[in-house]
């Protein structure tokens, strides 16, 4: 906490750059590669995706309600629509990532969130209701009937839950009002006006993210993929470059117009027959958008910081400005610091959690 007030004031001042922690200006995409310094060592082994009962939804302190700057009524001004999954195993991620996109708005009251959830669960709702009272909000039932025998195992159990491929049905879930939307996984804070995001100019592109062209593609597919012609020449013609889905702005007109959920979902089918790759619902994504969205600034997605998919080894920092920070991987920063093993860089996303522990809620 001392960390943070230190370095990075509570400000929505959008300036501010995260002190570099560790140089691991090493391979983005292969943490499983990427040497850990010592102060980044505590990793955690274990770390259980359980369904909850409805025992354990936790408890929430009430947000402070954010209001508008004074420039927030000029034209200009865009609604920004943001679109995040809920359920009871992420909604401590979740809580954070509202507060801190409402902290670093200049014009907070101008964003409507859409959420989406399995089971539309009334505890959940309320708590977002009694967490944010003042919040626009709307929440969705997505069903996982929707991608039943379409989601084929990952090396990771978390990445084969449903509600990681409802990113794909946007364009069918949300109101036709709806044009454009920034999709966010509920493991991030953001440290920065999401209006700088939202306001990127997708030119005649669907999608925009930070895009990494250094990364070896290579390693995303299998052996299978490279070696079939027919589907290796899916590339031909563009530089596939990797970027992650956990970030994104999407043009949902172009989206349905495109039918690109029916395109992803071709080649969640061809998974399922041949194994083309081993990560959950990043790859058919790739497949069909690699080499052919938006760039935008790396400081929109410092992804990773959970560390790799097996074993959640603590990550440092990469260098340059961080506007978004993205803890994808195995290791989740509330996860962490309850057990008390936590990574350095947990300590940038503890301030924005509203959680409050049953024992405190007790003592008041
Ligand atoms: C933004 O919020 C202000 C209230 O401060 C309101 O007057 C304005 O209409 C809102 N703009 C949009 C686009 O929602
Ligand atoms: C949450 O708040 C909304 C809007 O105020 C209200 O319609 C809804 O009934 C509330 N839900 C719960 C479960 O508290
Ligand atoms: C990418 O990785 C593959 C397999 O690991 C390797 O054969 C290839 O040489 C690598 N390409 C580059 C450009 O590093």
């Amino acid at each position: 906490m001392a960390f943070w007030n230190k370095n990075v004031p509570n400000s929505s001042s959008s300036s501010k750059c995260f002190p570099i922690l560790g140089l691991l200006s090493l391979i983005l995409l292969h943490p499983t590669t990427t040497t850990t310094t010592t102060s980044f060592a505590n990793a955690i082994r274990v770390v259980a995706i359980q369904k909850p009962t409805y025992d354990d939804i936790p408890s929430f302190r009430e947000a402070p309600a954010f209001r508008n700057g004074n420039l927030c009524s000029s034209r200009n001004v865009d609604k920004i629509q943001i679109v995040m999954p809920v359920d009871a195993n992420y909604i401590r991620g979740t809580m954070a990532a509202v507060l801190s996109i409402l902290q670093h708005s200049t014009c907070p009251e101008n964003t409507s969130f859409h959420f989406l959830s399995i089971h539309l669960e009334p505890e959940i709702i309320s708590l977002i209701n009694s967490t944010f009272p003042y919040l626009s909000y709307k929440i969705y039932h997505f069903h996982p009937n929707r991608v039943r025998g379409k989601i084929s195992k990952s090396i990771r159990q978390a990445l084969d839950q449903p509600l990681n491929y409802a990113r794909i049905y946007l364009s069918d879930i949300l109101p036709e009002g709806v044009h454009r939307v920034i999709y966010l996984d509920s493991d991030i804070i953001v440290v920065d006006d999401i209006a700088k995001l939202w306001g990127v100019d997708l030119g005649d592109k669907v999608l925009a993210a930070p895009e990494y062209c250094h990364a070896n593609f290579t390693n995303y597919f299998t052996d299978t993929f490279w070696s079939d012609m027919n589907l290796a020449k899916t590339f031909e013609g563009r530089r596939p470059c990797y970027f992650n889905t956990g970030v994104m702005v999407m043009d949902l007109d172009e989206w349905r117009k495109g039918g690109y959920a029916q395109k992803v979902e071709e080649w969640m089918l061809i998974q399922k027959q041949r194994r083309i790759y081993q990560l959950g619902s990043l790859p058919p994504i790739l497949l069909v958008f690699a080499g052919n969205i938006k760039a935008v600034d790396h400081r929109w997605n410092q992804h990773g910081l959970g560390g790799d998919n097996l074993e959640g080894k603590c990550r440092g920092l990469h260098p340059g400005p961080i506007s978004l920070l993205h803890w994808s991987g195995r290791g989740k920063p509330w996860l962490r610091l309850d057990a008390r093993k936590p990574c350095t860089i947990d300590y940038l996303w503890a301030p924005y959690d509203l959680y409050r522990s049953s024992r405190i809620a007790l003592e008041e």
